[in-house]
């Protein structure tokens, strides 16, 4: 019987270079997608999954994500007394009482797998996930919210082999991400397939596939003694995928692609979209965007 995954790792030491200006006070991670800040929508995506233990990995200046998952006694008790039931419920209870949110601090930008590394001590030598908060996944409105993930968390608890999410995407940008290579194997939506080979962001003409790593893991706690021992790789970084390259080869590793819409959120364009696209999930603000294009003629 495999482990229930308890703890999901979240890297926010990041500065947000693609996001300047907008981030120069402000977490990159707090800024908001639709109605809520980007990473309480990756908090709730890993709360789905049955994650019950969120590390934060992160750095100086960026206690304002702390704060956001923390009681607010002021603000809480000015609502109060103004009898603002509905957005004191929102701003109390951004995850349930039952969640344990803790940090970690990353004291040098060196890299992903780095930063998970920096987690080792609070994994307890047990099974993991991580999520990275730049990416946004919007499973189709058919489907149960958090789809995907809840499926990564169900191939892992079926195999008890690691699992990677991945998603197709334009042959020209594989150079930005971790790429699949399955050699012959079909991959279909939501069916989890053991990898042949992963590489991090090489050139197009080297990609094994188009098939992107995009963010999301469940993960054995092997993972970490892997990366206690992986140097630095592409781009001076110690990188996340190196450690599952080594995986791979000793206990295999799984990826599951998804169909939903993957939003980029560290650049202003995946920003926008991920904005419109759950904007346009709430009916009276459908109705309002769908009123803006049209007056624009857009
Ligand atoms: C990281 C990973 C990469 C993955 C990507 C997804 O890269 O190293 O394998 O595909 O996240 O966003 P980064 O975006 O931190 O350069």
């Amino acid at each position: 019987m495999v482990a229930k995954i308890k703890r999901a790792v979240i890297p926010v030491a990041g500065i947000g270079t693609r996001m300047l200006p907008a981030t120069k006070a402000i977490p990159k991670e707090l800024l908001p997608v639709y109605d809520r800040p980007i990473i309480e929508h990756v908090v709730r995506e890993a709360i789905s999954g049955g994650v019950t233990e969120i590390i934060f990995v992160t750095r100086s200046g960026k206690e304002a994500i702390e704060n956001h998952f923390d009681a607010h006694y002021e603000l809480e008790h000015r609502l109060e007394k103004k009898g603002k039931e509905m957005i004191l419920g929102t701003v109390r209870n951004v995850v349930p009482a039952s969640i344990k949110i803790s940090s970690v601090r990353q004291n040098d930008a060196l890299g992903l797998g780095h930063a998970v590394l920096c987690a080792k001590h609070l994994l307890n030598n047990e099974s993991f996930a991580v999520l990275l908060p730049d990416v946004l996944v919007l499973d189709h409105e058919s489907r149960d919210s958090n789809y995907s993930f809840t499926q990564l968390v169900k191939a892992w608890d079926e195999t008890g082999v690691g699992q990677v999410m991945v998603e197709r995407v334009n042959p020209g940008v594989v150079e930005s991400y971790g790429i699949a290579n399955l050699g012959d194997v079909a991959l279909k939506p939501f069916k989890s397939v053991a990898l042949k080979g992963l590489v991090e962001k090489p050139s197009p003409d080297q990609a094994p596939s188009n098939l992107a790593v995009l963010g999301r893991y469940v993960l054995p706690s092997k993972t970490l003694d892997l990366l206690e021992n992986t140097v630095a790789g592409v781009g001076g970084e110690i990188q996340l995928t190196d450690a599952l390259v080594k995986l791979l080869d000793t206990d295999g590793l799984n990826a599951l692609e998804t169909d939903a819409e993957i939003h980029d959120c560290g650049n202003k364009q995946g920003f926008l979209s991920a904005n419109l696209a759950v904007g346009m999930r709430d009916p009276e603000s459908n109705l309002a965007i769908k009123k803006l294009f049209k007056s624009n003629g857009w």
